[in-house]
């Protein structure tokens, strides 16, 4: 439904488009509001893969052979990424058996949870086989699988080495020529570890006298090929993102026992070609050197995913990372997004060390002499020209150095020193991005974020920050979005969660159906074309240079376009005096704010005269003869305006007392049988309904739902933005309105608060099982739902109480329970205007 009213609306976008004062968020101000929101019933365009599996949280896409490769509980499957619901994929059934899941529950482990096949690790082994190792009820286990046959060898491996024991436990890993590089928490102790192995010269970290890893959680990995284009013959390194135990801060060590549990953002490197020493530091990581993450609030932020943009370029190769934020007292939930630059991590990996100093029992910086070659780098050809071909050539002073030398004294701050994006009430989880190169040339980078709850941001990053494009809903049930893949050449999202895999196009162009509404989504993958009169998939149009984008600041190009729709057709208002009436106006955009002019110059603000201006229309209350005149509602939005909405309110004079017979205005457009029923609403019921009309109000709540879709207090159902407060008044004669062919219009309680569908919607569809009563005792308990997704101070008209009316969804029932006292002597007349629809 809201589909449909938003290409209405849009329709009307850019009718009378002039230019307004600029309303762009202060560049200071990083909490985004997601300009669209798309819940999960207008979801267009979207493919679902579910089996009889839990938990498609390991995703690998091959471009070449266009398979989507899916690790989840107990099955590993082989899906068309053209399609991935076309019914003809493959699957691989690897569960652990019963006697090994037994025998994991009498380790004292879950046997509802822990004690499966958790396929953990799924990458390309060579050009016939993938790798896959799957936890094994805490048994792990791995297998070479022929990619072709799809089905799993006789033999299997075993995956101690690299696989965690426990599901839940962070982990990273890739094959680069042939050998696993794998990071995690191992074995049935959860020791942390980076590992090399299937290699001939296997490595992991060092223990002792320091720990090089603290408890860490690892969250992502990526190969840099720092070798290639590289005039100093550098190495290829691997870069590991993950939290651990704080080591350098706040006192705490990883020598004795820890007093603190304060966790820090971490960035680790090793070189591809390090073989270990040969004495010293046999079997370890010559190269490994971490260092201090810092986004945003230090104490209180855990990366939760990390995305590598540009690898092949290491000039260009930068990151973004998501980190949730917590307080102390945790009532506060928000999340942050920071760039980091490669040269800035490879600055501080060549900057001074810290070290542990005994007598302080903490962390400083080392102010000592440095050995050479520098301790940690990687083999380079000045290296090799002094005769160290290998790290087994390194002196034992510089691996001494190593071993005690993990940690650099400076930490990685973010590109520009801040963070992208501060985004309260939400908690990402996963994080991807592709360069989006536009038809005028410049690259955008654009990141898709997975929240806890089931929701995709999709956001572009911008020289000031971050401008979020949409949220959809990809789920509907909550749950924590995974693992997310981008294939370019299908144009596709892939969505990894506990209930299954979804796939999503990139981007939605049609939705924006005006020149301006596509150039204010700022979508480098959209731009208008003239000569087609729509928004377009910038990278698929043959015509590319002639399409009009304004990615940067989103509101120019369109000045010249005649592409705008025909004007909103004027509606008609007539109401009686002191009578309530709202004026509909649906805020296409939630980075738009509402303005309402009246006769065309005065503008309205709300509280002020009786009005009060909310994201869905305007509420004039106990209407005045000089509240007639001619209303448009405009969308204003990066200095833009684009009218919505016209409407011509008529107040007339309220009629005495009410007289047993219906008013003249209203007897020749009330049919017959209407007539006499408002007739004897009034006569039977009088002032009864009147002092009544609060406990109607409930009654008519609570049987609401089950009254048909056109029933009342369908206000909060899902997808209920084309919904309209029609009237609300103390008076309950029979009425009738064009949008509702008589039903339900007769029923007394219908009438006391009569929400109908907005005008221009179609039926809607067949109804939804009623929400249980209990949450609509308000008339609007599901509104929230709708509404917490949307810039917060739009919905002042739901919020804001006149006397101090605490703030919140309830506050709307209030005040209609409050209006409905207020208005026992007024009639209702309310017409819809039927030339308006
Ligand atoms: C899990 O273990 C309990 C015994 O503690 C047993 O009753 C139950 O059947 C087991 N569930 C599964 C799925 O094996
Ligand atoms: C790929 O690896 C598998 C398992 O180690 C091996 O059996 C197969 O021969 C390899 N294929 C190629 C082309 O190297
Ligand atoms: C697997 O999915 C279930 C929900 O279906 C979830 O509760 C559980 O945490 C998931 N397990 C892992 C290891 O992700
Ligand atoms: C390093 O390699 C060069 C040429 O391959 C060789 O001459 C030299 O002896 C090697 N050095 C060491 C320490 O092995
Ligand atoms: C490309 O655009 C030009 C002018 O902008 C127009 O004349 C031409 O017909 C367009 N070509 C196609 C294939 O749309
Ligand atoms: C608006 O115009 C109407 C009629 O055109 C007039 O009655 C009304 O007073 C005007 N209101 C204001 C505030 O100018």
């Amino acid at each position: 439904m809201w589909g449909r009213l938003w290409s209405l609306l849009l329709g009307f976008l850019a009718a009378a488009t002039v230019p307004g004062p600029s309303l762009r968020r202060p560049s200071q101000e990083l909490d985004a509001t997601p300009r669209m929101t798309i819940p999960h019933e207008e979801l267009s365009g979207t493919r679902y893969f579910q089996a009889q599996a839990q938990n498609y949280s390991t995703l690998l896409l091959e471009e070449a052979s266009a398979r989507l490769l899916v690790g989840a509980r107990g099955a590993l499957f082989s899906l068309s990424a053209r399609d991935i619901a076309d019914g003809a994929h493959k699957e691989i059934h690897w569960e652990a058996s019963p006697e090994m899941r037994s025998k994991c529950h009498q380790k004292g482990k879950n046997n509802l949870t822990e004690c499966f096949n958790h396929v953990r690790f799924l990458q390309r082994l060579n050009a016939t086989h993938l790798y896959a190792c799957g936890t094994h009820a805490f048994q792990p286990l791995c297998a070479a699988i022929d990619a072709e046959a799809f089905a799993l060898p006789g033999s299997f491996e075993e995956g101690k080495e690299k696989c965690p024991y426990d599901p839940a436990r962070g982990f990273t890993g890739l094959i680069i020529d042939g050998g696993l590089y794998t990071a995690t928490r191992y074995e049935f102790r959860s020791i942390p570890d980076i590992r090399r192995s299937r290699h001939p010269h296997s490595l992991r970290t060092e223990e002792a006298p320091v720990h090089w890893l603290n408890d860490a959680e690892f969250v992502f990995s990526v190969l840099v090929r720092e070798s290639e284009a590289s005039t100093v013959g550098d190495d290829d390194k691997v870069y590991y993102f993950f939290t651990e135990r704080a080591a350098a801060e706040e006192g705490s060590s990883s020598f004795g026992p820890s007093r603190s549990s304060h966790r820090v953002a971490r960035v680790a490197r090793v070189c591809k070609g390090d073989l270990g020493g040969k004495k010293i530091l046999q079997k370890k990581w010559t190269s490994f050197l971490k260092a201090r993450l810092i986004c945003h609030i230090p104490q209180y932020e855990k990366l939760r995913g990390v995305c590598s943009l540009d690898t092949e370029h290491s000039a260009r190769t930068h990151f973004y990372a998501a980190f949730t934020l917590t307080t102390q007292w945790k009532t506060l939930e928000a999340s942050a997004i920071c760039r980091y630059d490669l040269a800035e991590v490879q600055a501080v990996f060549s900057g001074p060390y810290m070290e542990y100093q005994d007598g302080a029992r903490r962390w400083g910086r080392y102010e000592g002499g440095i050995p050479e070659p520098r301790p940690g780098s990687c083999i380079t050809d000045s290296l090799r020209s002094r005769g160290y071909n290998s790290s087994q050539d390194l002196p034992s002073l510089v691996l001494d150095f190593v071993k005690l030398h993990p940690l650099m004294a400076r930490p990685v701050v973010p590109t520009r020193g801040r963070p992208l994006l501060l985004k309260r009430n939400v908690r990402y989880t996963h994080l991807t991005g592709t360069p989006v190169t536009t038809p005028a040339g410049p690259t955008y980078d654009l990141l898709f974020l997975g929240t806890a709850d089931g929701w995709i941001h999709k956001a572009v990053v911008l020289g000031s920050g971050m401008h979020i494009i949409e949220e959809t809903q990809v789920f509907r049930e909550p749950q924590a979005v995974e693992n997310l893949v981008v294939s370019l050449r299908q144009h596709s999202l892939y969505v990894g969660a506990p209930s299954g895999v979804i796939q999503l196009p990139l981007s939605t162009c049609f939705r924006y159906r005006s020149c301006y509404d596509c150039i204010l989504a700022r979508d480098p993958y959209c731009g208008w074309s003239p000569s087609s009169h729509s928004c377009v998939a910038a990278t698929t149009t043959a015509n590319r240079t002639s399409l009009i984008q304004d990615i940067e600041r989103g509101n120019r190009g369109c000045e010249g376009s005649t592409d705008v729709g025909p004007p909103p057709p004027l509606k008609t208002r007539s109401v009686l005096r002191g009578d309530d009436v709202l004026l509909p106006c649906d805020q296409p955009s939630n980075l738009a704010r509402a303005l309402w002019l009246l006769n065309g110059s005065k503008s309205l603000s709300d509280g002020q005269d009786g009005y009060r201006v909310g994201v869905d229309g305007l509420l004039v209350t106990d209407t005045q003869p000089e509240h007639s005149g001619s209303y448009s509602c405009f969308a204003e939005e990066n200095g833009l305006r684009a009218l919505l909405a016209s409407y011509s309110l008529v107040v007339r004079p309220a009629t005495p007392a009410p007289a047993p017979q219906a008013p003249a205005t209203k007897g020749s457009q009330l049919g017959p049988d209407v007539q006499l029923l408002y007739v004897l609403a009034i006569a039977a019921l009088g002032a009864l309904c009147f002092i009544l009309a609060f406990a109607l109000l409930y009654v008519a709540c609570l049987r609401g739902g089950g009254r048909g879709h056109q029933g009342k207090y369908s206000l909060g159902r899902a997808g209920g933005s084309a919904v309209q407060l029609q009237t609300v008044s103390g008076q309950c004669p029979g009425e009738e309105d064009e949008g509702d062919d008589g039903e339900g219009a007769g029923g007394l309680e219908g009438s006391c608060l009569q929400i109908i569908p907005g005008e221009g919607a179609p039926a809607p569809p067949p109804p939804p099982p009623p929400p249980p009563p209990a949450e609509l005792t308000n008339g609007l308990a599901a509104l929230p739902s709708r509404l917490r997704r949307v810039n917060g101070n739009n919905y002042v008209l739901l919020r804001q109480g006149s006397n101090g009316v605490p703030a919140g969804p309830c506050s709307f029932a209030e005040e209609l329970s409050r209006i409905l006292e207020k208005r026992k002597h007024t009639q209702l007349v309310e017409q819809l205007d039927e030339s308006s629809v």
